[in-house]
């Protein structure tokens, strides 16, 4: 193992020479529309900043095992960005390579997963409370999908059929408003997962399983606001203000995201404004998020100034 290592190790110091009287390379991902690529400057917003894993793909534009990863790479993302963060680092890239060495990169690719604890501790930073490993299952899109579903973190809780009535009846004007899906699924779904994370804050996520036909008409006999012939998975919302709801589209992470847009602001995800400072930051209006917040302000003073003219 140890000769492999060393081994693998004079590959890459070999390539990474080679690299040098090489042209000068593009970013892989620029134009990626799920995958962003990181600097020193947005690493920690974007990683450190979310309740989202990412995944991380540390590579050089000019080496052949990148050059066969980044197809599959973006064909994960493309599911795989609703339940992940996924992201690139050119370790080619000057203002990158000391970076990449403090993530002690030896060689290309390397596919880096940074996992967030399921509570953070004030007394720690947050870098390094997340969970950092070294993926290494099959690098193909599907692979990858799959672990990163794996790894969504779960702010949802159960709850009993025989708790049913009072869940519905307990919301007052202080409460958030309850979700919850109604599933036949043992496990709550990845999906789901994912959206107690982007609303983390503003609404309170449950599941509850059904496992029979005569469980299924119990439920519906509780909420009236099901339908007669409602199926699993269903999903409603508990209001304080405007009672039960139920959801009647499709149970796709996207549409359900923007029904609940309704009841709660998201701190991630499709409709949060995280969101439109990552795609930002892409399309490279933003160099950061600090140049965010600074154009920000800057804006709304002359809004006001406008204004006041
Ligand atoms: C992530 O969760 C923590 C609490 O566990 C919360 O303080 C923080 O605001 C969340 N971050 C985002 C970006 O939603
Ligand atoms: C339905 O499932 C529940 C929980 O497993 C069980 O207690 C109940 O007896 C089942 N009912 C029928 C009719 O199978």
């Amino acid at each position: 193992m140890l000769v492999l290592n060393i081994f693998v190790a004079l590959f890459c110091a070999v390539l990474a020479d080679a690299s040098r009287s090489q042209p000068k390379r593009p970013a892989f991902y620029k134009d990626s529309k799920h995958i962003i690529e990181l600097n020193p400057s947005t690493f920690s917003d974007v990683v450190y900043g979310s309740n989202y894993t990412t995944i991380v793909e540390f590579y050089a534009p000019w080496c052949g095992y990148c050059q066969q990863l980044k197809p599959e790479y973006e064909k994960a993302a493309k599911p795989g960005h609703h339940y992940a963060q996924f992201a690139a680092v050119n370790c080619d890239e000057e203002q990158n390579k000391q970076f990449c060495q403090s993530q002690r990169i030896e060689g290309f690719p390397t596919l880096l997963t940074y996992r967030p604890p399921k509570t953070f501790l004030d007394s720690t930073p947050r870098s390094q409370q997340y969970a950092v490993q070294t993926y290494e299952n099959e690098r193909t899109s599907s692979g990858i999908v799959r672990a990163m579903k794996g790894m969504v973190k779960s702010y949802s809780k159960k709850l009993s059929l025989l708790k049913l009535p009072k869940f519905l009846s307990s919301v007052d004007s202080n409460s958030l408003p309850k979700v919850l899906m109604i599933t036949d699924k043992a496990q709550n779904s990845p999906m789901y997962k994912v959206l107690a994370v982007d609303f983390k804050g503003s609404l309170e996520f449950f599941h509850l399983t059904i496992n029979n036909d005569s469980e299924k008409v119990l439920v519906r006999d509780s909420i009236p606001e099901i339908a007669e012939s409602f199926e699993v998975p269903s999903l409603v919302v508990v209001s304080p203000t405007d009672g039960v709801i139920a959801y009647e589209g499709e149970m796709k992470k996207t549409p359900v995201a923007e029904f609940l847009t309704r009841f709660g602001v998201p701190v991630e995800g499709d409709f949060s404004e995280r969101n439109e400072i990552i795609q930002g930051i892409k399309k490279g209006i933003y160099k950061s998020f600090k140049d965010y917040k600074k154009k920000a302000k800057k804006a709304k003073k002359e809004n006001l100034e406008k204004d006041e003219l």
